[in-house]
């Protein structure tokens, strides 16, 4: 008997529909499938490849009222930023476009007169991505653009919370013309199809964004067939304030960095990190704003903040803001919910706490949630000591205008990203990736197709 994953609106609980759990057998197949048909499609040039590409980006932006309307119906997130998303996701795919047509390779000087040396660069062969619930759309396109800009195979297991619009878009790119076992979508649990996946000969790449335990398990299961990993793990960014920063700025890029996505995003600032001459100003101005966001159903206009994605993730926030009530942090605002098990829905106001340390649950672990902890500091040596210790390097911003301070905490933080008197430098065409336990690789930009890509050399002798 088939068995369904049932998708519900995290905003009210309501039903929207369900899609068929692949059996494993389904599984094999499809990965015997993008694996029988990297032979042909990697044999297909890169201007065509390039055209599919443009193809589907525009298929998807004809449609992308349509597309919002259900990722915010799954995810939750308010409409403007579903839209804002089908764009960023189109964006990848308008990318690698491009860069389907510049994967070069090189010739090398050879020692003797006899010979002649050609570097080329060539396709990995099937990948396998997990993506997560946060960004249904732009963490696949993120992925299946380069691969397939590089002559790989692609199939995807999408979250189960969030299936329905990476079914959407892939359906869109059969649409355009590319061939159905070329780029595959499969679903179930992560366990399961992560296992069926690493343990898969055929998989010669996984690529996964979700949480840090999940990627260590992937990369250890993928040791026994040698694959290739790119691991977009958790995060947990601070935000430094320096004493000179223009404080109506950092507060602006504050709110954008925090709340997007109600805070579920892997590159929200965390830990809000200010120097306390300027303390009491950042934060009065900090709830002020935070007092104009709204909370409710993504679908609403006026919604600025939608919905927790489900209990677990809402219990999580909960626990960490009591735990930091419990230890001396003092509510500014916020540690309010509208929450209901039965019905399905779990919100969380934005809330700011201030008297925090670093030993509370909240400054050590990523909350995934609308919640900013403000911590104070003297001197910059103890705003990089606060910032740098953390086992996750994802994300840092920081604000000031000196730019001796900018250089000395662009220099000392330990982050794969930084912000300097910016709250949102994701795009496309940057290297997106973490240090430490964030991951290992880059997505976007020109390194995030080198991924998908071997090296293969030639040695031409006796000429
Ligand atoms: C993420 O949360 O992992 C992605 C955020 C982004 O691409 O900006």
């Amino acid at each position: 008997m088939t068995a369904f994953i049932k998708v519900h609106n995290p905003a009210n609980g309501e039903f929207i529909q369900e899609v068929p759990i692949s059996t494993q057998d389904e599984i094999k197949k499809a990965i015997i499938k993008g694996h029988g048909s990297f032979k042909s499609w990697s044999k297909v040039n890169a201007h065509e490849r390039s055209r599919l590409l443009r193809e589907w980006a525009q298929k998807i932006q004809e449609q992308k009222e349509d597309i919002a309307v259900l990722m915010t119906k799954e995810n939750g997130k308010p409409l403007c930023e579903s839209l804002g998303e089908v764009d960023y996701a189109t964006s990848y795919i308008d990318w690698y476009a491009e860069e389907a047509k510049r994967i070069y390779g090189r010739t090398i000087p050879a020692s003797t007169e006899s010979k002649r040396i050609i570097v080329s660069r060539v396709p990995v062969g099937l990948v396998a991505a997990i993506t997560p619930w946060n960004f249904p759309a732009a963490m696949m396109t993120r992925k299946a653009a380069p691969a397939l800009a590089a002559g790989c195979t692609f199939i995807v297991k999408p979250a189960e919370e969030t299936p329905l619009t990476s079914i959407k878009l892939i359906e869109l790119a059969h649409e355009v013309g590319f061939p159905m076992d070329v780029i595959q979508y499969v679903n179930g649990d992560g366990k399961s199809v992560g296992e069926l996946f690493t343990s898969s000969p055929y998989v010669r790449k996984i690529t996964f964004t979700g949480s840090t335990p999940v990627g260590k398990s992937l990369i250890k299961n993928s040791s026994d067939t040698i694959k290739h990993v790119t691991m977009e793990l958790g995060g947990h960014a601070p935000l430094i304030v320096a004493e000179d920063a223009d404080i109506d700025l950092a507060v602006q890029q504050t709110i954008a960095t925090k709340f997007r996505n109600a805070g579920q995003t892997c590159v929200c600032a965390n830990r809000l990190i200010v120097h306390e001459s300027i303390v009491e100003t950042y934060s009065s101005k900090l709830i002020h704003a935070v007092s104009q966001l709204k909370v409710g159903n993504g679908l609403e206009k006026t919604t600025d903040i939608g919905p927790i994605i489900n209990e677990k993730g809402f219990n999580k926030i909960v626990s960490q803001i009591k735990n930091a009530v419990d230890q001396g942090a003092e509510v500014m605002i916020g540690n309010h919910f509208d929450a209901s098990s039965e019905d399905g829905y779990f919100f969380v106001y934005p809330t700011v706490l201030k008297n925090v340390n670093s030993s509370m649950t909240i400054m050590q672990e990523e909350t995934f949630g609308p919640v900013a902890p403000i911590i104070s500091f003297n001197k910059l040596e103890e705003a990089i000591e606060i910032a740098n210790s953390t086992p996750y390097g994802l994300a840092a911003y920081f604000f000031t205008n000196d730019y001796r301070t900018g250089t000395y905490l662009t220099e000392h933080l330990d982050f794969g990203i930084i912000g300097w008197n910016d709250g949102a430098p994701s795009g496309a065409h940057v290297p997106f990736g973490g240090m430490k336990e964030s991951g290992l690789g880059r997505e976007g930009g020109p390194e995030g197709i080198e991924s998908y890509l071997e090296t293969k050399y030639l040695s031409i002798g006796n000429l």
